[in-house]
């Protein structure tokens, strides 16, 4: 075996530079493009974020105003997405239906071999505007419900939760689901982002890049966490059954979902930030009965008893899930809406790539028998 140092899991490895977001774990900070994420979640719509991460400027009014015309007209699916998705199972993992979807809706692009900057932003945004359509319909047809068409009257947020509910939404739900898409939007190297990047980086296509990061996000060490909350707070039940389904599952050398980061040792940027808007939501919901109190009783007893324990603090997964279970998301719907908003940083993090390429190809060291051979084998002369 040759004397390598290995980066299991390229833990530690920088491997190129971005203009795109700033992680910065020492300070507790996350930028994108320049700008707090915080400071972006308190003052803009999801659009705008969008715009900034693919331009690297806020759009002015009139930029603004033009992308949402252009994002509005997108957000209806064709006919063949419709149909396709109409032939999956039902009981297919929704985050199998968008990654299918997506991967439709590329193979039907006459536009989708055409790798210059302006396409790919045009692309960029014509998934960014049908992703919620995707997301929504496929909870609604599991629910055996009709799809809601688009309107074009609303916010991207207010028709993303029209679509999925039939109504439209109150302010705070509205606004506590628009943080949730700024906070998920972009998060540097990542391993879905990273693998848009490998996809990207041997020229192939933008759909192909972003259908493999789909496939990346779906797992419980990444998007798929969210997910996974849910299914714990289930299995704990309440706040008081915390401590021995804590021993148990520690006993068991089980992972928390939702808490732990790569990067971030000492606590997740964006977690303050959805916590806030988890706690508007509780407050909402409380109106209508003991399930929003009681979730936040967990919540509370789960975070204090494990970060006392092993010092390991939530990530963004942790408050999202619950925030998406009380605005009425199935809880197998929660990773395929950070798919809808990862996709902006995803795209932006090809763009980035494809217009400064390396081909990605890293080495490994080969542990495995020394070289023998065949019984018999005589090479020919
Ligand atoms: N529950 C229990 N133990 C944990 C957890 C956790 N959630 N996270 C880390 N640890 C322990 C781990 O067992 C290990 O212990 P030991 O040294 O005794 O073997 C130690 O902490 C280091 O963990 P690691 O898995 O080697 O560290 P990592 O940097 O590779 O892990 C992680 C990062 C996110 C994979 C991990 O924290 C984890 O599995 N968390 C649960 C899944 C999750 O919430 N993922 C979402 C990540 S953030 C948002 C996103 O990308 O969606």
């Amino acid at each position: 075996m040759t004397d390598v140092e290995i980066k299991k899991g390229l833990a530690g490895v920088t491997v190129d530079y971005t203009a795109v977001s700033k992680v910065n774990p020492d300070t507790n900070s996350l930028l994108y493009r320049g700008y707090p994420v915080q400071e972006l979640a308190a003052t803009q719509p999801f659009e705008a974020v969008a715009y900034l991460l693919w331009h690297g400027e806020l759009p002015d009014a009139a930029q603004l105003a033009e992308f949402e015309a252009s994002e509005r007209a997108q957000r209806a699916l064709d006919e063949n997405v419709k149909i396709t998705i109409d032939l999956l199972p039902l009981d297919a993992h929704p985050m199998d239906v968008v990654r299918t979807a997506v991967s439709v809706i590329g193979a039907s692009d006459p536009e989708a071999y055409d790798s210059s900057r302006e396409s790919d932003l045009r692309k960029s945004a014509r998934l960014f505007a049908k992703l919620p359509a995707i997301v929504a319909y496929d909870q609604r047809r599991r629910r055996g419900q009709e799809l809601i068409d688009p309107r074009d009257d609303l916010d991207y947020s207010s028709n993303f939760l029209y679509m999925t509910f039939g109504d439209l939404p109150d302010e705070v739900v509205r606004r506590a689901f628009n943080v949730s898409m700024i906070l998920y939007a972009e998060h540097s190297f990542n391993a879905s982002t990273f693998t848009a990047r490998v996809i990207t980086s041997t020229m192939s296509d933008l759909y192909s890049a972003v259908v493999g990061a789909i496939g990346a996000l779906k797992g419980p060490l990444h998007g798929g966490a969210n997910e996974a909350v849910m299914h714990i707070f289930d299995d704990i039940g309440s706040a008081d059954n915390v401590g021995p389904w804590l021993d148990a599952a520690l006993a068991e050398k089980r992972k928390i979902m939702g808490f732990g980061h790569r990067v971030y040792k000492k606590g997740d940027s964006r977690v303050p930030t959805m916590k806030a808007a988890l706690d508007t939501l509780v407050e909402h919901y409380s109106a209508d009965g003991p399930d929003a109190g009681d979730l936040a009783a967990l919540y509370d007893a789960l975070e204090a008893e494990f970060v006392s324990r092993k010092g390991i603090y939530p990530n963004l997964d942790y408050p999202s899930g619950p925030a998406y279970h009380l605005m009425g998301f199935d809880t197998l719907t929660f990773t395929p809406l950070f798919v809808a908003a990862r996709v902006t940083g995803w795209t932006a993090h090809i763009i980035e790539q494809a217009a400064s390429n390396a081909l990605i190809r890293p080495l490994s060291a080969y542990n495995g028998p020394e070289e023998r051979h065949i019984a018999g084998y005589v090479a020919d002369p």
